[in-house]
This record gives C-alpha cells, sequence and structure tokens, in this order.
C-alpha cells in the first residue's frame, strides 16, 4: 500500500476519529456528575440572589438548606401539594420546568389570548422558594419565565411574605443582546425592582415595566420600572411574562392566598 492511497488515507481519517470520539464521550461521561453539580448550585445561587440573600465565600447548598424550603403548588387552585402527591418528576428537588411545560400530563395549553408571555403551555404546577430568617418566612421567590426579543428569558421574582412588595428580580437565563436587552442582568436595574408593589390595596395588579423612566411624582411611581433603553422588545417581554405569571393563569390564586392572610407555609 503506496503512502498516499486513498485507502490509507480514509484509514488515518477514521482512526483519528475514532479516536477523538472515544476521547470526546468519556469526557462527556466522566464530567457529567459535576455538570449536573454545577447547573444545580447555579440554579440554587440564582434563587439566593432573588432572595438577596448574600452567598459569598459560602458553601452555597448548606445556605440554601438553612434559609430556603421549597413547595409545589397547583397554579390553578394556588394550594400547596401535599407531600404524600409527589412524583417521580413533581417535587422541589426533581422538578424541572422546561420538561414539566412539554409533559402532557403535567402541563396545560394556553390560548392565544391568555398566553401573554409567549409560552403556549405551562406547567400545571411550580416550584416556590420560601426563605426564613430567625424562623418566620420573610420572602417567597416564584420562577417566572417567556418570551424577550430572541429568546425564552427563565428568572424569579421574589416577593415579601405578604406577597404585594418585590424583594428582588432576577433572570438566570436568557439570550438577548449584550448591552441592549441583555441589560435585564444590570445590577442597578435589578436593583430598581425591589419596594415596587405589584397590586394597589384592591388586588388589582399594577405592577408594569414601562418603555421609558420612571417619573416619580406619577402616582403610580410605586407599581413602575424603567424600561431598557434601545431594548424596547425585551422589556415588553419582561412587563408581559411579570404580569401574565402575577396574573390569574400564573400565581394569581396563590398570591390571592397570601394577600387574604393565609399562611399556606405553617404546615
Ligand atoms: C444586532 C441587534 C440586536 C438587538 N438586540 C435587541 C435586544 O436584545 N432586545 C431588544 O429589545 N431590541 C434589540 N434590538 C433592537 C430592536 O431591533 C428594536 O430596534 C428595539 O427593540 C427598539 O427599541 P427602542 O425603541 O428602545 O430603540 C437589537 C437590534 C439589533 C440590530
Amino acid at each position: 500500500m503506496s503512502t498516499d492511497s486513498t485507502r490509507k488515507t480514509i484509514m488515518v481519517a477514521l482512526g483519528v476519529c475514532l479516536v477523538c470520539s472515544v476521547l470526546v464521550s468519556t469526557a462527556a461521561v466522566s464530567l457529567k456528575s459535576i455538570q449536573d453539580r454545577n447547573r444545580r448550585l447555579d440554579k440554587l445561587r440564582n434563587i439566593l440572589d432573588a432572595g438577596n440573600i448574600s452567598y459569598a465565600a459560602a458553601d452555597i447548598q448548606k445556605l440554601f438548606n438553612e434559609k430556603i424550603e421549597a413547595d409545589i403548588i397547583e397554579l390553578q387552585s394556588g394550594t400547596i401539594l401535599s407531600e404524600d402527591d409527589y412524583t417521580d418528576l413533581l417535587s422541589p428537588e426533581k422538578f424541572d420546568i422546561k420538561a414539566m411545560a412539554k409533559n402532557r400530563r403535567y402541563n396545560r395549553n394556553l390560548t392565544a389570548g391568555a398566553d401573554l408571555a409567549q409560552i403556549r403551555q405551562i406547567p400545571k404546577y411550580m416550584t416556590v422558594y420560601w426563605v426564613r430568617e430567625a424562623g418566620r418566612v420573610e420572602k417567597v421567590i416564584l420562577p417566572i419565565y417567556g418570551k424577550g426579543l430572541w429568546s425564552t428569558m427563565y428568572g424569579f421574582i421574589a416577593l415579601d411574605s405578604n406577597g404585594v412588595t418585590v424583594q428582588g428580580f432576577t433572570f438566570y437565563e436568557h439570550g438577548e443582546t449584550p448591552g441592549l436587552g441583555g441589560e435585564v442582568d444590570n445590577p442597578a436595574w435589578k436593583r430598581s425592582w425591589i419596594g415596587k408593589r405589584i397590586c394597589d390595596a384592591a388586588g388589582n395588579l399594577k405592577i408594569e415595566v414601562i418603555k421609558n423612566k420612571v417619573n416619580p411624582a406619577d402616582a403610580n411611581a410605586v407599581h413602575r420600572i424603567d424600561g431598557l433603553s434601545g431594548a424596547t422588545i425585551t422589556t415588553r417581554g419582561v412587563n408581559d411574562l411579570v404580569r401574565f405569571w402575577l396574573g390569574e393563569n400564573g400565581y394569581g390564586h396563590f398570591l390571592e392566598r397570601l394577600w387574604e392572610g393565609e399562611s399556606p407555609w405553617a404546615k
């Protein structure tokens, strides 16, 4: 066989492919547990972020276990699911929003008129996270998601234990343009959510991300958040997804229970 025969070239190419695929598969398999762990810790970090709990140099898992308690709620009734009803997919530890939204057993189709967040299907259940300080529930953290301009944005909104005042806001996954829609990650903008009230005294949903800057003299300033400049579509997406999740198809029924003074965490 001559050194530059077609057969030899193909054999060498196949050999290189085989060695590379073995190396890549071995790396993928051996790194999977580390990746899973990092993904899980990243999610915990984001929940702590939303709850405004600082975690610098802390053992994330330990801090999370100390401060946070999770429950599954049924969105349409706003009630907390009993642990007896947990399944392989339906428990705070296993809950995966994307998988739940696609699973026919656990999702519900949204009509175009109701689908303000543009997600098409919504899980029937969601995980909520309670933040405890000195044994008392201080905040509740709610997962939220919906369409921006380029991507579906996933995040959390934290409210006080009465379910009225925003205590934190963050996105942990999105594909908006850095410097434009990507300014949803801007720490100053995220901080500007804190203290805003989601509803008025009568329980009407009032929170709104407006196109421009909030005028502090505006009677509704306490419900309004500045829009992101040069990112009108992302801004509209954030407004729509927040209003969707805090409304009747999202956490509305659950929030009504909080507003009525029920203490669903007193189990
Ligand atoms: C490369 C590129 C990336 C953009 N990324 C975003 C984005 O992430 N979010 C957004 O709302 N608009 C984005 N825009 C701008 C929109 O196309 C649109 O012009 C903008 O939302 C209008 O906002 P304005 O009225 O504040 O100028 C992008 C535009 C370009 C050319």
